[in-house]
């Protein structure tokens, strides 16, 4: 029997690129270039499965392919907002993302940013390499403490858990939180986490970070109000999605000291972000690399697979959306 046809959109790790060509006749993207709408619909329309990422917009207009082949839409990346759910299902297509395996990694990531927008480390880099460092002085490059202050959470599911976990149990941190669902009672026992309302966590915390889904609900969810409500002293840090912050009511709070400082792995409209944050020394910024880790994508992979081979053996894939 044929082996079904499989489109991979991006490079992939190796070892999972050796696995799929193992078992598919698969369309590799050894160049790693994005695929344009018209590629990716056609993609639709010569494969049995495409395998997108997070930074493949499969909108309606994609799933519009005609005459449709692709039954399967293995998404590498747990966020599902590139992917038109609700075209997917009309069109009667599987799709799954890779929820799980990169939850910690993410959290690890939401402290490097916390930690370092806190302590100055992108300046204090910055200012070391361009040789401006004259020496050590009680006022020379004075950050904020971390520990034992209060870290304030939008949305409480597996990764900003996971960021709790840390915090509270590493750094002393007292954790509060707002999310449209209440966490098992064992989870927010063990954290001492008090839930309240996006209203107090804007006011009270220390630190907030953003874990919540890119959605129509959450699109600039923190916006020029809820930077003026935080405390001066108050540090933003965003791992979820660009959007849920906008951008320049962000860029003036920074700029007018609002808020003291950010730490952003993610941005409205990336990779080509507002230019105004790249001239602030306040704000930290990584190119998405929540996931960004060896073990991590190649679990991400395994995943897809895992998925993949389900569907194609008539069952369920574990993480399917719709
Ligand atoms: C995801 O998976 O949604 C991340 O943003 C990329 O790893």
């Amino acid at each position: 029997m044929a082996k079904p046809k499989v489109i991979v959109t991006r490079k992939w790790p190796a070892e999972i690129e050796s696995k799929l060509k193992a078992d598919y006749d698969v369309t590799l993207n050894e160049e790693d270039v994005a695929l344009t709408e018209a590629q990716l619909r056609e993609a639709l329309c010569s494969a049995d499965a495409v395998l997108p990422t997070v930074t493949d917009a499969v909108t309606a207009a994609v799933f519009d392919a005609d005459p449709l082949r692709a039954k399967f839409l293995g998404s590498y990346g747990v966020g599902f907002n590139h992917i038109d759910l609700d075209a997917a299902k009309a069109r009667g297509i599987t799709v799954s993302n890779t929820p799980n395996v990169l939850t910690d990694c993410t959290a690890d990531l939401t402290m490097t940013l916390l930690l370092a927008a806190a302590r100055r480390a992108g300046e204090g880099d910055r200012h070391v390499r361009n040789k401006q460092w004259t020496g050590w002085r009680p006022t020379h490059m004075v950050g904020t403490k971390v520990t034992g202050k209060t870290l304030g959470l939008i949305g409480m599911g597996r990764i900003a858990c996971a960021v709790a976990e840390r915090a509270h149990f590493g750094f002393g941190m007292k954790i509060i939180f707002s999310s449209p669902h209440t966490p098992p009672a064992d989870v927010t026992d063990r954290l001492q986490a008090q839930q309240c309302s996006q209203q107090d966590v804007l006011k009270n915390a220390d630190f907030v970070s953003l874990h919540c889904p890119a959605n129509k609900e959450t699109y600039h969810l923190i916006s020029a109000d809820q930077l003026a409500a935080m405390k001066h002293e108050a540090i933003l840090i965003n791992t979820a999605r660009g959007d849920v912050v906008d951008s320049q009511a962000l860029i003036n709070a920074l700029s007018s000291g609002e808020i003291t400082a950010a730490g952003l792995d993610v941005f409205e409209g990336e990779p080509a972000l507002d230019e105004g944050f790249l001239a602030l020394e306040n704000a930290v910024l990584l190119p998405h690399l929540g996931s960004a880790t060896k073990e991590t994508r190649i679990a991400m992979g395994d995943r897809v697979l895992e998925n993949l081979k389900a569907y194609f053996a008539g069952q369920t894939p574990r993480d399917k959306l719709v």
